[in-house]
């Protein structure tokens, strides 16, 4: 049986190849944005529900570095709508580079302290327990983008004054809101926040 950390590795190294596969133009941009979307929203919403509360709970001292942990998933989230919003533009690779150089740090932490605390907090069947739920919401996630789309857009509808028209945008054109392009940012805002 795999053992979560092992699958949480596993899955950095698969999104680590798109990243490449995108930076050396192998491939259609668009289809490789979305693949990576889908994956790494699947990835970060698992690790949420079924690996950091597990750590804190096992080890109240590690609470702040899963706070951290979870603020990296959301800073790495925000620059990959950045740079799908920019995916004809020829600020595309500054942008997915961000993006890359975002994740790149979340999972060196990730790997290098997060997962060896949960290792020294956790026995050994616990991690082969945890390494089945974590690819049962990962896969369902992945087969379900838009239930992905749903509980980001709950989880963080931005206010206007946080958010450019442009991401505004972005997010209406996710989730599928009708007539998006004649709105203005307020009204995208307005919106979104119905749907959530
Ligand atoms: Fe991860
Ligand atoms: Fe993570």
């Amino acid at each position: 049986m795999t053992d979560v950390v092992e699958l949480i590795e596993r899955d950095h190294r698969e999104l680590e190849g798109l990243f490449d596969r995108v930076l050396a133009g192998d491939g259609d941009r668009q289809r490789l944005l979305d693949e990576i979307t889908s994956r790494l929203e699947a990835h970060a919403r698992a690790e949420e529900l079924e690996v950091y509360p597990v750590l804190t709970r096992a080890d109240p001292g590690e609470k702040e570095e899963v706070e951290h942990a979870n603020d990296e998933h959301h800073e790495a989230e925000h620059l990959l709508r950045m740079a799908r919003a920019l995916v004809v533009s020829p600020h595309f690779d500054e942008a997915f580079t961000a993006f890359v150089a975002a994740v790149k740090h979340h999972v060196e932490e990730e790997e290098s302290e997060v997962l060896p605390a949960l290792r020294d907090a956790v026995d050994a069947g616990r991690l082969a327990e945890m390494g089945i739920a974590f690819e049962k919401v990962r896969g369902e996630l992945v087969a379900q983008p838009s239930a992905v789309t749903d509980l980001m857009a709950a989880a963080e509808t931005p206010e206007p004054a946080d958010a450019t028209r442009d991401e505004l945008y972005e997010q209406a054109r996710a989730v599928g809101i009708p007539g998006r392009s004649g709105m203005t940012k307020q009204e995208l805002a307005d919106a979104l926040r119905e749907r959530a």
